[in-house]
């Protein structure tokens, strides 16, 4: 690949993943998931660094997250997809069923004994009782799920930010109440306060001073504390802090924490201790 890719944003960026898709092999639980998004420019060369890490046989969807976006006309179909690679550690993984409601049209069919599975020039007919008394079909692997758009109530003001109803989509697939949930690239938080909201203890990274600054506002308007329900390490405020950090960072590199890279910002939900301590990233 690298005399392929030589030395292109692409490399450099595969050259960064890497080291942090291991690092999160390493702190998911053996019946923990994780989702892993990204575009179609670069989802091809992350699977291969994803099968590599954690096994062909550990992949479980290739998800397309379809929405709609003006676009200028131009040579090429309109990109309107972004990729989002599942991967589990085990087989003995976590997995709710999400269900898709029933279309009104479906119901009336449902009540009548008669469900929606039609062939062209046939009459509809019963599909299983099973599939009857379910609330909804299985969810599949393309999402349709809107941008935030500008004028949403979620509008936080970060660029990238996503929208709930994904995060909220993946979070009640893999994981129950009381669960971790860790995004080491959590922008303005939309992972956390979902994970809040879904009563899941999470934990959120990111390297960048305004995402910590608007993620807190939005914890904040949530009526989630500084202190009382978090905390927040690794700030960098001036120099003194700079070197509190280095001191630190080295100190917790000894116990095999996961912050190791410098200027890394934690956002963590207040836990006992010892929860901690279980928790993968706080062992050698
Ligand atoms: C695509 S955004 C995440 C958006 C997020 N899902 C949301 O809803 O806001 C990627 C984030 O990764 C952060 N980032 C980039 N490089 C990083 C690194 N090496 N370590 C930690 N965070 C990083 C960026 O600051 C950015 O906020």
């Amino acid at each position: 690949m690298r005399d392929y890719l030589n030395e292109s944003s692409i490399m450099s960026y595969l050259i960064m993943m890497t080291p942090r898709l291991l690092e999160m092999k390493r702190v998911l639980k053996p019946i923990g998931s994780i989702y892993l998004h990204c575009d179609p420019t670069a989802s091809h060369y992350l699977k291969l660094i994803m099968d590599a890490i954690f096994g062909i046989k550990n992949f479980r969807n290739e998800i397309i997250w379809h929405y709609r976006r003006w676009i200028a006309p131009s040579k090429i179909f309109q990109r309107l997809h972004d990729i989002i690679l599942f991967y589990t550690k085990t087989n003995d993984y976590t997995f709710n069923m999400l269900l898709t409601p029933y279309t009104k049209g479906s119901i009336e069919r449902k009540k009548s004994g008669i469900l929606h599975r039609f062939k062209k020039g046939e009459k509809p007919y019963l599909v299983s009782n099973k599939e009857i008394q379910t609330e909804g079909v299985s969810e599949n692997d393309v999402w349709q799920i809107p941008f935030v758009a500008p004028s949403a109530k979620e509008r936080v003001g970060y660029g990238t930010q996503k929208p709930e109803k994904l995060l909220e989509r993946i979070i009640k697939a893999s994981s129950n109440e009381g669960d971790f949930v860790l995004d080491p690239f959590c922008g303005c938080g939309t992972t956390i306060a979902m994970a809040e909201k879904l009563r899941r203890k999470w934990i959120g990274i990111d390297i960048s001073f305004l995402a910590i600054n608007i993620m807190q506002n939005r914890l904040t308007k949530n009526e989630i504390k500084e202190a009382k329900d978090y905390e927040i390490k690794g700030t960098l405020y001036d120099i003194y802090s700079a070197e509190q950090l280095h001191k630190k960072i080295r100190i917790i590199s000894k116990i095999g924490v996961f912050l190791k890279y410098p200027m890394l910002f934690l956002l963590i939900k207040k836990v006992p201790i010892k929860e901690l301590m279980d928790l993968y990233i706080f062992k050698i």
